[in-house]
């Protein structure tokens, strides 16, 4: 009698077994730990948990993703990646060479990925033929967030439409006692402000040559030494407490109106709508002033990573759930940036977002598109990061312009 009733319940595990070996759980790890940023990654969570995938949430602090590619390193190194990492541009490159990644083309193909997704994107989220990441948003890196009461009390009328304007704005913003410009004293910040003034300076064609071919003459040219004589410009346009600052706190001093402006990618937008601050009303959105028609573009992706036969089903659904068309409007709209699918329509999104799906359709078309160097789109970690400590050093009166022009030329030759 004890035996059959044994058999009984081997019998019964059996049966279960299938089902239990198969992992409905997903591990993430992000370095979106910011309001706005959580926010719109709650809509990717609770996507995924209404169809029965549970998220293990791994967080690593710091804008960027710097820390988190460290951790990264760290798991892949153990033996034990996680099922999906943030990732940026080259990065996924890097991981997709060292052969971890999984092959996602039977997904994207049966969701038609290739149609849907611009070749700017496609080009970092597939490796030999093969999908390996799933791109989230489009980000860019050339805007500017102002308050709009700050602006009216100064008596800023328009936004500046030059960059001796912002320098002009800056200073009147300052007279009338107020910070001008709120900046995170961080190499990933200060290579943001970067991006910016090397368009406004030399232009698409320059930005090319410069960030993207890493053409020496460029990097060493005259007009390089005026984008760091313009860093400087900005630099006088910060307070004195800008050191290490979180760029989500340099975002909270513009919402709350003790500071004018930040230069900063659009996740910036994420802070503010998650303050409840309406565009037009409260804030202010703009192109960096002289780099109106083009666009510095990063995408967050999730790179897969080659995981066990039994997660194989659950990470299926996670990059299904990243590319869903609904998703990639609900979550855009929240986090700043725009759907990585040219297919999304605008309607849900406010005016800081509906120019910005409008102004990545025209630079693409345009050619006036291009990678941000500050992240990770312009060129591989190892020369942006020689890139960024020239950068930072300079901003902070280490190096002088020409000294900084040098080391340029020495970084893009790494
Ligand atoms: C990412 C954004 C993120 C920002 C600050 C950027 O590199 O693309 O998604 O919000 O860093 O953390």
């Amino acid at each position: 009698m004890i035996k059959k009733q044994l058999l009984g319940v081997l019998i019964a595990a059996a049966v279960a077994a299938p089902a239990l070996a198969a992992d409905q759980s997903v591990e993430v790890l992000h370095w979106w730990t910011s309001g706005g940023e959580a926010a719109a990654l709650n809509v990717l969570k609770g996507n995924l948990e209404k169809e029965g995938i549970k998220w293990n949430d791994m967080p690593v602090a710091g804008g960027g993703g710097e820390a988190a590619m460290t951790a990264v390193r760290a798991r892949v190194t153990a033996g034990n990646p996680p099922t999906a990492v943030q990732m940026l541009g080259f990065d996924i490159q890097d991981w997709a060479k060292q052969g971890v990644l999984a092959d996602l083309n039977a997904v994207a193909a049966r969701e038609g990925w290739d149609k849907s997704v611009p070749a700017a994107l496609q080009r970092f989220s597939k490796y030999n033929g093969k999908w390996i990441a799933a791109p989230v948003n489009v980000h860019s890196t050339n805007w500017v967030w102002a308050n709009k009461a700050v602006l009216d009390k100064v008596g800023i009328k328009n936004p500046p439409a030059s960059f001796d304007e912002f320098i002009a704005d800056g200073e009147a913003v300052q007279k009338a006692g107020f910070i001008a410009i709120a900046h995170g004293g961080q190499p990933w910040q200060e290579a943001t402000v970067f991006d910016s003034i090397v368009l406004t300076t030399g232009g698409i064609d320059f930005y090319k040559k410069a960030l993207v071919d890493l053409d020496p003459k460029a990097l060493g040219s005259p007009t390089m030494e005026k984008v760091f004589h313009r860093m400087g410009q900005i630099r006088k346009l910060v307070d004195k407490d800008f050191s290490g600052r979180d760029w989500n706190v340099a975002s909270g001093m513009v919402i709350s109106g003790k500071a004018a402006f930040q230069i900063m990618g659009d996740w910036a937008k994420g802070e503010f709508i998650n303050a409840k601050k309406v565009p037009g009303k409260d804030f202010l959105c703009f192109r960096f002033p002289g780099t109106q028609g083009m666009v510095s573009f990063n995408s967050d992706q999730f790179a897969m990573f080659k995981v066990g036969a039994d997660k194989v089903a659950a990470q299926d659904k996670l990059a299904s759930a990243i590319l869903d068309p609904g998703f990639q409007s609900a979550f855009n709209v929240v986090k700043g940036s725009v759907p990585a699918r040219t297919d999304v329509p605008d309607t849900a999104f406010d005016a800081c977002g509906k120019k910005g799906i409008k102004d990545l359709a025209e630079a693409s078309k345009a050619g006036t598109l291009v990678g941000s160097m500050a992240h990770g789109h312009a060129e591989p970690a190892s020369i942006k990061n020689a890139f960024y400590d020239v950068i930072t050093r300079h901003f902070n009166g280490q190096i002088d312009d020409r000294k900084a022009v040098q080391e340029m030329v020495a970084a893009g030759s790494n």
